[in-house]
């Protein structure tokens, strides 16, 4: 059962959240890690994001897990349970969520129920040469979501078609209506936080 106690709203409403953001890329000039630094330079100023590599989560294997969790799983597992909310910025490989990515998420998605994912507020992007922005692979990971109990902000979605023409050779994003979008998008995701957080810190009996 979620009770809102409204004596706390307002303080959760107007404190600052901290958001981990990864880019589901490991390649050094990656639009998606190029996106999630745009993101930190335009995002309002109740969201601090904190950029996490993916180069040291090694592939998921069971065995692995039962023998005791890499010190780079259980360091994003603990950055993202300490955090707020969870920005991913997703390339498409193939139509789908890029290995490392998913991989990502299916180590942080354990145990199930118990996960660092599990009751989280999420946000999904991404960025595309081609003309459909990443929709696709952001369809799949709002999927694998569904299982690990994972809020995904809705709307609006930000899908950065054409990304070679929006990004400068320095990785700085330059489009300007998309620098715009992309801040109205982290408001909304702001706004999500801020209700999960009220909703889910329960009135003392
Ligand atoms: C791609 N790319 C791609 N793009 C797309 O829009 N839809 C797709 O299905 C695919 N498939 C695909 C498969 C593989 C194996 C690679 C390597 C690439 C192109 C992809 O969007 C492009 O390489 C991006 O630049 C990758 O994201 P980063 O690394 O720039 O963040």
């Amino acid at each position: 059962m979620v009770i809102t106690d409204a004596s706390t709203a307002p303080a959760a409403a107007e404190r600052v959240f901290d958001v981990v953001g990864l880019a589901g890329s490991l390649r050094r000039g990656s639009y998606n890690r190029a996106l999630l630094r745009a993101a930190t330079e335009v995002a309002p100023p109740r969201l601090h994001i904190t950029i996490h590599e993916l180069h040291e989560i090694p592939l998921y294997n069971g065995d692995v897990e039962a023998a005791g969790v890499p010190a780079s799983v259980q360091a994003l597992r603990d950055a993202i349970r300490q955090a707020d909310g969870l920005l991913i910025a997703t390339p498409e490989y193939n139509h789908g969520v890029p290995g490392v990515l998913k991989n990502a998420v299916d180590w942080l998605s354990r145990p199930p129920n118990h996960s660092a994912l599990a009751g989280k507020v999420a946000a999904l992007m991404g960025a595309s040469p081609g003309m459909s922005g990443t929709m696709r692979s952001q369809t799949q990971l709002r999927q694998s979501f569904v299982f690990s109990d994972t809020y995904v902000l809705a709307q609006p979605e930000v899908l950065v078609a054409r990304a070679h023409e929006k990004f400068d050779g320095d990785g700085r994003l330059v489009h300007q209506p998309t620098r715009e979008f992309l801040g109205f998008f982290l408001q909304r995701f702001a706004d999500l936080i801020a209700l999960h957080v009220t909703a889910l810190h329960p009135a003392r009996p």
